[in-house]
């Protein structure tokens, strides 16, 4: 282990079973992009308003610019506390003392909350990118599905059917609330900390407007007590996964029911399904299963972090380190979960038939029943009783609501016309629902539309 920053107020070094305990470098070391990218800005920053000179600012930037050369290379990130210390170390080993004025004017404090910074504003893009293609997979399933009438349900019981663009498309508005949700937070976690240094500030005359600008953020951070302390930026991207695993749990419950024997209206083809070990007619739906499961493991990252930052003292505290595995992780399990979900809901397989007759089981059309009822005058709530007495009628006689003759409607009322014996039908039912957002042809493609509008923003 390399020398410490911080050694020269020790006597003896750290025991190596603190060090181990204490040191990050074995996962911050995903930080190495962006504490390269905010150290060159901030020895920029220190070459140009004189608190360095040019040449020793530029001496640096190359220092740092051969770091990543090595790195790239093959060099292993070891042997230091943490990412700061690994880079540090390296850049007095390349330039010799002049890397040691790297640190002028800045701590790891600001530093570290720099990094993550710079580092979830990418994280935030990349789940945006893969919300983004997820969504697209399901515009297409949409453009397929707006001929196909399938169940829906309240209650996991039939309610009514749908169309299956719908479908599709009540997903899609999920993930793009979801994709909303990572811009705005990408949008609030687009400030900059760097200049707040320890906690205090500093006493250097320091440009912050530079490095701003040199790494792109929005604006600078105005408190740097808060700056340094604050990870809400964390816990928003946590539960902006978090909220994005919930939805794709939903769609994954549905998946493992919709492919079961019980229900047969989708096939998850062989490249995404698995065996069992001992029954040798299974077909287990172990994805749609294991991205149901990781939503547990990103809630648990979510919480962790709240925990971490309840009833923490200004500033800065060690504490924080701890935002780091979880979010890394959290990352990880989303992006693979979204992932593999886009390249699985690009392969189902849609077994239209099973769905269109499911559709039409359980008296789904009752309430078309009660409606045509109530639009010819008879207030809603007799039409309902009057339906449901007919519904009872045909589960005793063992009949559909589509076996029943013009006959059988008048003697319930005499306001049954010619024409209930259509809007009893499965697919009238689903047309008859017009309205915004509803279950006909028309309701479904100008949903796909608006859709395909909103996530053009992205
Ligand atoms: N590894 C530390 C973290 O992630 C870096 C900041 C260290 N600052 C300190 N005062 N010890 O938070």
């Amino acid at each position: 282990m390399k020398k410490k920053l911080w050694q020269g107020r020790f006597d003896t070094p750290l025991s190596a079973d603190a060090d181990g305990f204490n040191q990050s470098l074995t996962f911050d070391r995903k930080l190495f992009d962006a504490d390269v990218e905010a150290s060159v800005a901030h020895a920029a920053m220190l070459g140009e308003c004189g608190i360095l000179t040019k040449e020793e600012a530029e001496q640096i930037c190359e220092g740092l610019k051969e770091i990543v050369r090595d790195v790239a290379a093959g060099m292993p990130i070891t042997g230091a506390e943490d990412i700061h210390s690994f880079i540090e170390g390296e850049l007095v080993e390349h330039i010799g003392d002049v890397g040691k004025k790297l640190h002028t004017a800045r701590s790891r404090n600001d530093q570290v909350a720099t990094d993550m910074r710079l580092y979830a504003r990418r994280s935030c893009d990349g789940a945006i990118r893969a919300l983004k293609d997820l969504v697209e997979v399901l515009l297409l399933r949409a453009k397929e599905g707006v001929h196909y009438v399938m169940p829906g349900f309240t209650h996991l019981r039939k309610a009514q059917p749908v169309n299956c663009a719908q479908y599709f498309n009540a997903y899609s508005e999920m993930f793009l609330r979801d994709i909303d949700r990572f811009s705005a937070c990408r949008a609030r976690l687009n400030v900059m900390p760097l200049g707040s240094a320890a906690l205090a500030g500093t006493s250097y005359p320091i440009d912050r407007e530079i490095t701003r600008e040199l790494l792109g953020f929005s604006s600078v951070s105005q408190n740097s007590l808060d700056a340094v302390s604050d990870r809400d930026f964390i816990a928003e991207y946590l539960f902006c996964a978090s909220l994005a695993m919930a939805h794709l749990s939903r769609l994954c419950e549905d998946t493992i029911l919709y492919t079961s024997d019980e229900f047969g209206y989708w096939n998850i083809p062989d490249e995404y399904s698995t065996g069992s070990s001992i029954m040798p007619q299974k077909k287990n739906p172990d994805l749609p299963e294991l991205v149901r499961g990781k939503t547990g493991r990103v809630y648990g990252a979510l919480v962790s972090i709240l925990t971490v930052i309840k009833g923490l003292p200004l500033a800065y505290n060690k504490d924080l380190q701890e935002d780091k595995e979880v979010f890394f992780d959290a990352e990880t399990t989303l992006l693979q979960c979204v992932g593999i979900y886009a390249a699985l809901m690009k392969k189902i397989t849609l077994n239209v038939n099973a769905m269109y007759e499911a559709a039409g089981e359980g008296y789904s059309t009752a309430t078309d029943v009660a409606d045509y009822l109530a639009k010819k005058g008879m207030p809603f709530r007799d039409a309902h009783a009057v339906t449901g007495k007919l519904v009872r009628e045909c589960i005793a006689a063992k009949k559909k609501l589509t076996d029943l003759t013009l006959e059988d409607f008048k003697a319930a009322s005499p306001a049954f016309e010619e024409d209930i014996l259509t809007a009893v039908t499965t697919r009238a039912s689903a047309e008859a629902r017009n309205s915004v957002g509803g279950s006909s042809v028309k309701a479904a493609r100008a949903g796909i539309v608006s859709l395909k509008k909103r996530l053009a923003k992205y």
